[in-house]
């Protein structure tokens, strides 16, 4: 068992029409729901982590926590690293062990983000590590990019992309949006409950890009759901959410059974473990013991990634 490169699990994700998890791992807890729920329901998943994730846990810290979690649960992982903005991050994470890097370069020219894209290509490959390109703009609060600011993906431009920096995998950019804010309420509607109806992703713009990149793996991020009973459980615990929306679990399924092989999720993780810590601590205000609301909170994001892997991914028992 070891650390692998996506390459096979996109192969087969293509191929079977369904999506590999991405989560984003920050510590220990993180680590250990996500690949305990990986091994019970028999999916493949990919570990990744992002520049803020590598400042808080330490690269040493993270690698080693993911290697452990191989050993502990007898599968292998893909470790990647998330939104990469540099040639230097790469190649620090390249020669520390990743399996897996993005360089984001969509907020480039196009030329320059093929120039960028190519050198971290050509280091990669050189080293067996794959890598993962963006094409058009996500709006999203972790970016820092407004709405305003985000740019669908051109599907015309996709093929000279792909053909001249050699990349494994291509994130697009098709209605999906970072964060727990994925849309502001003007720009949803709202169902009988009063709960917000995000407008609908742009299947046909995957759809085009699938026709002009076949059997190539695209990628899917700020695809959390941000799970409308999870957020009122927080705010009904003195958490102070209001109108936050995602991406309807439905809408990622169909992403998941076409071209789309990787689909990112964070703030699920997120919400998942602030509902539990919440809830350990509204019920025992007397807990001190980390332990106690760390290990709920645990709990909380295992069942999260599970439910993803049977329900939104569709990659159940295909390990
Ligand atoms: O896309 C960004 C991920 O959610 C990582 O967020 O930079 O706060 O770790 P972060
Ligand atoms: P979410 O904020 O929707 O979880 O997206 C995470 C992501 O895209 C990480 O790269
Ligand atoms: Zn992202």
């Amino acid at each position: 068992m070891a650390l692998v490169t996506t390459k096979e699990m996109f192969k087969k994700a293509y191929e079977g029409g369904y999506a590999i998890g991405a989560f984003n791992i920050n510590n220990m807890e993180i680590i250990q729901a996500i690949t305990e729920a990986a091994a019970e329901e028999k999916s493949p998943v990919i570990l990744q982590v992002s520049a803020g994730a590598r400042k808080y846990a330490k690269h040493a810290y993270l690698m080693a926590l993911a290697k452990a979690a191989v050993e502990d649960s007898g599968v292998d992982f893909a470790l990647h690293l998330d939104h990469g903005a540099d040639f230097e991050v790469c190649k620090s994470c390249i020669d520390g062990g990743f399996t897996s890097v993005m360089i984001d370069g969509s907020h480039h020219s196009f030329e320059d983000n093929i120039a960028l894209t190519k050198k971290v290509v050509e280091y990669a490959h050189a080293r067996g590590v794959v890598v993962e390109g963006e094409l058009g703009v996500l709006a999203g609060v972790e970016d820092d990019i407004a709405a305003e600011n985000s740019s669908y993906t051109k599907p015309e431009e996709v093929e000279e992309f792909v053909t001249r920096t050699g990349v494994d995998s291509l994130a697009i950019s098709i209605g999906t949006s970072h964060g727990a804010y994925k849309f502001t309420a003007k720009q949803c509607t709202r169902n009988e409950h009063g709960v917000l109806v995000p407008p609908p992703l742009r299947f046909d713009i995957l759809e085009e890009v699938g026709k002009r990149l076949p059997g190539f793996p695209i990628v899917l991020h700020g695809a959390s759901s941000v799970a409308h009973e999870c957020v009122s459980e927080i705010n009904a615990l003195g958490g102070k959410l209001p109108d936050a929306v995602g991406i309807p679990e439905e809408q990622l399924r169909r992403a998941a059974k076409m071209a789309v092989c990787k689909i990112n999720i964070d703030s699920d993780i997120r919400l998942a473990m602030t509902a539990g810590i919440r809830r350990v601590l509204a019920e025992k205000p007397e807990a001190f013991d980390p332990r106690e609301y760390l290990k709920v909170a645990r709990a909380e994001v295992k069942k999260m990634v599970a439910h993803k892997i049977v329900n939104v991914l569709g990659s159940k028992n295909t390990l």
